[in-house]
């Protein structure tokens, strides 16, 4: 097979405009929108609503005809938030084979055979070769663990002949992870291993196979063999660790101690509550009966938020360790896990844990224009990546938190999740749950800030749950300052950043998101600046550590933000601190790019296939380049696919701006491969991932989430 360069050169004839500029290193708010000049003004009258305007000469489909698949695509968002849709009713975690339980390519049985979660075949090399010889010498290998019982290969050179497929030739037969960081963590079992081996002759005349060490690329530190050793990637916690959580064998003592006095104070809150609503008596009551926590919240590391921090959404399945790497190359300031659940990582579950690294990019601090307004913000001391967790009831969210926080040294911030919409969550009483359990929800958040140490603990809302009844601006106030009884006693929750994303629960992906009521609620934080000065002086014992960042509460806007434009217009007009992106980046991950050059980029198809070979190279180096590792890197680069082959390349459109709301109708590219990056069946987006991973292996299976993506009729007709 050739190359990926011989095949980009073959496929792209034509040239993008504009992608080439060296990029500018800070965002500068007032400079004029340059529009592509590719592109006219905005007429706005001519659009269609709903429909991308593509250039009458690449259509296909006579105007004004759309295939099924665009009427489908957005509803179909909300399938893949999910992280086991298409069907609500799934319960399988589809990230469990992606490590732990799955590393071996073994799935883990589900209770009730309700296991209708895509699968995507299992991936193994024909014969497994023992680990106490995958990454030794041929004669020195480890002593096997199993020893008689052991059923795996410990004869090396079968294992190369029979045991395998034959090395992979992509990347020119190089294996990406070796020519990085000069050693390889897949070992023996890589798919591009003859580029990391050697044969050597030894002083009695034996051929030893060995694996080669490029030590000028080797940084110190790094652990050179093993599974667990991955280059670049941080928050790997030990499976010690994990085991031990499984065992109920850490002790999380803070959380305990919290927990005990939140039982009792929970009782007296409630007793008092209950007797007569709304009686100034009763918060008298309450006040006079209350006990201290056992300790207080210590004090956090300071947050900013601001324009010049584009933020990626936490997004669930897409926003994978190599994604985030892309878009943190591409400029996004602040990235978020994927969503882990609180009682999965308190037993220990490998794959939740494994969802809290995150590559090496991601723990330098944010870029950041240093103003007078910002209290003592330290910049050197923050980091981009944050996580996420969902959960349900207090103990579950506090004791994660302690756990999260004791166990991972990286983390920005520990974000609550009060927005998944998915049923499995929900009914739960968590995710969007919580947005109809405020006081429950304002025990997590004072919790989580009891047990976190210096990390800040921060909040992510939906407008409300359901479309007729926006409950977040009484959310927000709650989450500002407390409920009253509980402000007077213990000061504020302590919550450091909101953010909205202006949906309802019950709403759609095919409703735009509500930015004027994002902006009521930025306007609505503005005010509280002011009184939560005023309340600072007048709380008893005010206590800076339930203030966070001095008192500023961020608030960031999310919803819908396509383009440099968008997210200015929303900076500028909702007056949000900074605006987190969540679909638009996995369709353009270049529109961080676009934020900070403050212009349209009308990238080419080759450059846009430079983006699907990094996520490539970064899957394989987070994920492995052995057979699974491959595999799973195929897999989510099919994912990534399902969006990113969404994009309508400005340089096609007769309009300006484009929207993350328009389908296009069918059309083709300015060139083949344009056309190829454009297609909606899946079959052409794994014939992409074997330009870079090779012919996928006959067992795999792919099925996207957007239902409407395995439409096939019309990419092939
Ligand atoms: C595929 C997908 C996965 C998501 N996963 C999460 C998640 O794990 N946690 C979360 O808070 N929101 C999640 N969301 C919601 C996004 O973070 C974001 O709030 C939403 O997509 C709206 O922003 P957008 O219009 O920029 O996409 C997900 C959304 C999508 C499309
Ligand atoms: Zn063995
Ligand atoms: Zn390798």
């Amino acid at each position: 097979m050739a190359s990926q360069e011989s095949q980009m050169q073959v496929m792209d004839g034509a040239n993008g405009a504009s992608s080439d500029e060296p990029a500018s290193k800070r965002v500068k708010l007032d400079t004029p929108m340059q529009d592509s000049q590719d592109a006219p003004e905005i007429q706005k009258t001519d659009r269609v609503k709903g429909v991308a305007p593509i250039k009458q000469e690449y259509l296909i489909l006579a105007p004004g005809q759309t295939g099924a698949a665009e009427e489908n695509a957005a509803m179909d968002d909300d399938a893949a938030e999910g992280r086991t849709a298409p069907n609500p009713s799934d319960k399988r975690d589809a990230r469990d084979a992606r490590d732990g339980g799955g590393r071996d390519g073994r799935r883990k049985k589900q209770k009730g055979g309700q296991n209708k979660e895509r699968e995507f075949g299992t991936f193994s090399d024909a014969i497994r070769l023992c680990n106490s010889v995958a990454w030794t010498p041929e004669f020195s290998p480890r002593p096997c663990k199993q020893g008689e019982r052991c059923n795996g290969l410990h004869d090396l050179r079968k294992y190369l002949k029979e045991g395998r497929r034959a090395d992979l030739e992509t990347f020119g037969g190089k294996c990406p992870v070796w020519e990085t960081h000069g050693r390889c963590s897949s070992g023996w079992r890589c798919l591009f291993v003859s580029s990391h081996m050697q044969e050597i002759e030894r002083e009695d005349g034996r051929k030893e196979l060995v694996l080669t060490v490029d030590s000028t690329k080797v940084a110190s530190g790094d652990d050179v063999e093993g599974d667990e050793a991955k280059p670049g990637v941080v928050n790997m916690v030990a499976p010690q660790v994990k085991v031990d959580l499984s065992r109920k064998k850490v002790d999380l003592n803070k959380s305990e101690a919290y927990l005990a006095w939140l039982g009792q104070d929970t009782e007296r809150y409630r007793t008092h509550h209950h007797k007569q609503k709304g009686d100034e008596d009763v918060a008298k009551d309450y006040r006079a009966q209350y006990i201290e926590p056992p300790f207080k919240p210590s004090e956090k590391r300071r947050l900013y938020f601001g324009p010049e921090t584009p933020t990626l959404a936490p997004l669930t399945t897409q926003g994978n360790l190599p994604f985030r790497r892309l878009c943190v190359e591409l400029g996004a300031q602040v990235t978020y896990s994927e969503m882990a659940l609180g009682m999965p990582l308190l037993q220990g579950a490998k794959a939740d844990w494994t969802l809290m690294r995150a590559h090496q990019s991601e723990v330098t601090p944010p870029r950041y224009t240093p103003t007078s307004i910002i209290r003592d913000y330290d910049n050197a001391k923050d980091l981009k990546f944050g996580v996420q967790i969902a959960a349900n009831i207090p103990w579950v969210a506090i004791k994660s938190t302690e756990a999260l926080t004791r166990f991972l040294p990286h983390l920005r911030l520990v974000d609550l999740n009060c927005g998944c919409p998915i049923d499995m969550v929900f009914k739960t009483g968590a995710g969007s749950a919580l947005l109809d359990s405020p006081s429950k929800l304002e025990r997590m958040i004072r919790g989580m800030n009891a047990v976190s140490d210096d990390v800040p603990i921060t909040a992510k809302i939906r407008m409300g749950v359901r479309d007729d009844k926006p409950t977040a601006q009484k959310l927000i106030e709650r989450l500002a300052f407390g409920s009253p009884e509980m402000r007077d006693t213990a000061g504020a929750p302590g919550c450091a950043a909101i953010t909205l994303h202006g949906r309802s629960r019950q709403q759609r992906y095919t409703r735009a998101a509500d930015w004027s009521y994002i902006a009521e609620c930025a306007a609505l934080i503005k005010s509280y600046e002011k009184k939560s000065d005023e309340l600072a002086d007048t709380i008893r014992e005010a206590d800076a550590n339930t203030l966070p960042n001095g008192g500023k509460m961020y608030f960031l806007g999310n919803g819908d933000v396509y383009s440099h434009v968008d997210y200015l217009d929303h900076v500028e007009k909702a007056k949000v601190d900074s605006v987190m992106i969540g679909r638009g980046a996995i369709i353009k991950p270049w529109v961080f790019e676009e934020i900070e050059k403050g212009q349209y980029l009308d990238k080419s198809a080759s450059e846009r296939l430079t983006y699907i070979e990094k996520f490539a190279r970064y899957g394989l180096e987070a994920w492995g380049s052995d057979e699974l590792g491959v595999n799973f890197t195929r897999r989510f680069l099919l994912e990534f696919l399902s969006f990113f082959t969404r994009y309508v390349p400005i340089g096609l459109l007769e309009y300006l701006p484009p929207s993350i709301n328009e389908r296009p109708p069918a059309y083709r590219g300015r060139n083949d491969l344009e056309t190829l990056l454009a297609s909606k069946n899946y079959k052409d987006w794994i014939k992409i991932s074997d330009m870079f991973l090779g012919p996928a292996p006959a067992e795999f299976k792919f099925q996207p989430k957007h239902k409407s993506n395995s439409y096939e009729i019309e990419a092939e007709g």
